[in-house]
């Protein structure tokens, strides 16, 4: 791999520095601020032509490139650590793809002498459509994944009763929520998957548009689509059934047979949604474009009728959808485990959904997916916690029933992989959560809150 000099980044950082200093002289737009900005850009877009990604940290009062610290941080440096610090940033990445607009709305926001911290920080970073730049807060400002998962489905109910009073939902409000949980699955997505097995029958609606967001998200992650991508990824989730606001709440929750007329009605949501989504300020036009599609099967069945080929993130959507309507309770239909939902799909490859799409989305998820509880050699019962894409077969298993069927006073983590075949420790079969009497969900929701660290 070629190298970046540690001067080439510490005199874009000084010109970067340059630009606040001004800032702080003369009005936005004077020749004083955007010469070393502009400066500043062309060098790390020149850098980023040898890297894809380029991180500077703060450690104390030292600026850090990778791992170098850069002398005389404070001296040369004064500004840029003055701003992370009022924005308790501790560090900041840089991606390949960023444009002058980001990186000028970026030093906006930098420059700003408020303290603008953690959600709020971030908020204003997707309002003002920054994807290739993200700012890591400092600990403190981090959300736990269960946090964040909730504050979701807060944000997606709120999304929809907009719609219910007329109004157009706010894209910044979603835009925020969703680079957060794109954070969080491009860092540990088994950890945000395992969240999807929160099964709220009340709130079934919002808890299943926040899972297919993040299922989607997970798959896309896989199959190494662009930022921009799984941003509209997780939108488009987050959103697809926003066209239901149209359909009254009685006949959602029918249980089957719903008149020819209703029907109809349901039918509409794609359509619906879509024309919606469209009227959302800076989306991505391919996000009412998904969501128009999300009923549309492979083989063209389904609804609305459309000619021509279907996206390739619209049949993502599509399986997730599938997948978390299959593993939800629901008025006509009893939840199946992850893995049976997981052999129902397979049998649909090529009908409803696309095959070499559901071919990675199982990849992913291995033979047993994350939430799945199951039953070893041994006779030991427990719930998968984490599934590797290379030993799919060969997940961690949280166990906590021992081999006579006992609870496990302090449940532990058992890694597959790090036994060989023969000696046991293999996976059986899957076992029924409700014959244990687990709620697998609120586990899943437990296990995020605490995650065990060791493995053995
Ligand atoms: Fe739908």
């Amino acid at each position: 791999m070629s190298t970046i000099e540690l001067s080439t980044i510490e005199l874009m950082l000084k010109n970067l520095n340059g630009a606040l200093k001004s800032r702080k002289l003369y009005p936005a737009g004077h020749p004083g601020i955007l010469q070393p900005l502009e400066k500043a850009y062309q060098i790390l877009i020149e850098s980023l032509k040898i890297r894809q990604k380029i991180f500077i940290g703060k450690m104390k009062d030292v600026i850090v490139f990778e791992d170098n610290p850069i002398i005389d941080s404070i001296k040369n440096l004064g500004e840029v650590l003055l701003q992370m610090d009022r924005k308790a940033l501790e560090g900041i990445i840089f991606e390949k793809g960023l444009s002058k607009l980001e990186w000028t709305n970026f030093f906006e926001i930098l420059s700003l002498d408020a303290e603008l911290k953690g959600q709020e920080l971030q908020k204003a970073v997707s309002a003002k459509g920054i994807k290739y730049i993200t700012l890591k807060s400092l600990p403190f400002g981090k959300r736990n994944i269960v946090e964040v998962y909730n504050n979701a489905i807060d944000i997606v109910k709120d999304a929809f009763a907009e719609v219910r009073a007329g109004r157009i939902p706010k894209t910044e409000n979603v835009a925020g929520i969703v680079n957060e949980i794109t954070d969080h699955v491009l860092e540990d997505h088994n950890a945000m998957i395992g969240l999807t097995m929160i099964k709220n029958y009340d709130d079934y609606l919002f808890n299943h548009s926040v899972n297919v967001g993040i299922l989607s998200v997970s798959i896309g992650k896989t199959m190494g689509c662009s930022k921009e991508k799984l941003f509209a990824l997780g939108i488009g989730g987050f959103l697809h059934d926003i066209g239901k606001t149209g359909v009254t709440e009685d006949i959602i929750r029918k249980p089957g047979g719903l008149s020819s007329e209703e029907w109809e009605k349901v039918k509409l949501h794609p359509v619906m949604g879509s024309k919606i989504i469209e009227r959302m300020e800076n989306i991505n036009k391919i996000v009412p474009q998904i969501v128009f599609e999300h009923h549309i099967r492979y083989d063209h069945s389904g609804y609305p009728t459309k000619d021509g080929e279907l996206n390739p993130l619209s049949m993502i959507i599509t399986i997730a959808d599938a997948y978390d309507a299959l593993t939800t309770l629901r008025v006509y239909q009893k939840p199946y485990p992850p893995a049976s939902a997981i052999k129902i799909m397979q049998n649909l490859s090529g009908k409803h959904f696309d095959p070499d799409t559901l071919k990675i989305f199982v990849n992913m998820f291995g033979v047993y997916p994350v939430g799945t509880m199951v039953r070893l050699r041994t006779n030991e019962v427990g719930i998968v916690i984490k599934v590797e894409q290379k030993y799919s077969d060969k997940p961690v298993v949280k166990l906590l029933f021992d081999s006579n069927g006992i609870k496990i006073d302090k449940p532990f983590d058992v890694d597959l992989t790090k036994y060989a075949r023969g000696n046991g420790l293999q996976i059986v079969s899957p076992v029924d959560p409700i014959i244990k009497d687990i709620d697998v969900g609120s586990f899943m929701m437990q296990e995020a809150k605490s995650p065990n660290p060791q493995a053995h």
